[in-house]
Formats: C-alpha cells, structure tokens, sequence
C-alpha cells in the first residue's frame, strides 16, 4: 500500500525546523503531500509572508522529502485534502497538539516535536535588529 501523509504550514523563510518536520513526516510514510499556506490565507490570520507563496511552494516543492504541494486557503479544506489525496496520516508539529484531532475519524493524526530554539518569527525578529557596526576610521 502506498502510505500518504498529508501537512500544512506557511514555511516561510524556509528553516532547519521545517526541513526536519518534513523529513520525519516523510518517514512515516510513502509519499509526503504538503499545503503551503497562500498570502490571502495568511492575510485572513493577519500575517504577512516575507516571501511570496510561488516562491515558499517552489522551494517546499523543490524538497527531496516532498512529493507534491499545493495551495492552502481557508480553513476549511482539510478534510477534502484528505479524502481526494487519499491520505492516511495527517501530521503536523506538536505546537498545533490537540487542535486537529477531529481529523481522527478520516486518517491518523500525529503531532511531532517542534525542533528547539528556530522559528520564522525568531528569524524575521533577528534580521530587523540592526546589524553591529565596526568602526571603519583609522586608529
Ligand atoms: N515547525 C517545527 N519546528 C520549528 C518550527 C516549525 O517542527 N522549529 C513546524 C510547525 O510545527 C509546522 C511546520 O513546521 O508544523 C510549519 O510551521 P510554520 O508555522 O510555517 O513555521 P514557524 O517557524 O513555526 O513560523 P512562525 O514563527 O511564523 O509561527
């Protein structure tokens, strides 16, 4: 049987975490299929991506561990996801624990650690510190 596996998220400015969130999903399974969250999407939530979703897809897609992507715009599509990508596991990081379980009665619902200490925020948060100066004047 081919064992799909089926996750969303935003990825963006694509990080460590993300790829080893992708890399144990795809473990658990034959083929991994990924929704990358659109700018609309993330505007609904009140966010705004740094880099635009052609950009974050094609760089989730470009993935060894991916087999396929595609768009995620509202709330409300997962459990047709599910059904027409055939999937049998439903996987996200463990920030999200408990808030999908109703998925439970379609396919298996499996929340993984976060990998510590790395997140798009932390990054967006560290690239708008300003930068240490070295004096450019002669002793
Ligand atoms: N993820 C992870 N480990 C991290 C960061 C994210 O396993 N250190 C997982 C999330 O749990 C989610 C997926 O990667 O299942 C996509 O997360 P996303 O929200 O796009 O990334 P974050 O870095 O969490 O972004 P933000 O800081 O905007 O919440």
């Amino acid at each position: 049987m081919n064992k799909i596996v089926i996750t969303y998220g935003t990825f963006d400015l694509f990080h460590i975490g993300h790829l080893k969130l992708l890399t144990r999903l795809r473990a658990l399974g034959d083929r991994l299929v990924v929704g990358v969250s659109t700018d609309e999407f993330n505007a609904v939530k009140g966010k705004r991506t740094t880099i635009p979703y052609i950009d974050r897809a094609a760089i989730v897609a470009a993935l060894s561990v991916v087999d396929a992507v595609f768009p995620e715009d509202n709330w409300d599509q997962k459990r047709t996801d599910i059904a027409r990508f055939g999937a049998h596991v439903f996987g996200m990081g463990d920030d999200w624990k408990g808030r999908f379980d109703d998925l439970g009665d379609i396919c298996e619902v499996v929340y993984l650690p976060r990998t510590p200490d790395v997140s798009t925020t932390e990054i967006r948060a560290q690239v708008r510190k300003p930068s240490l100066q070295t004096d450019p004047s002669p002793c």
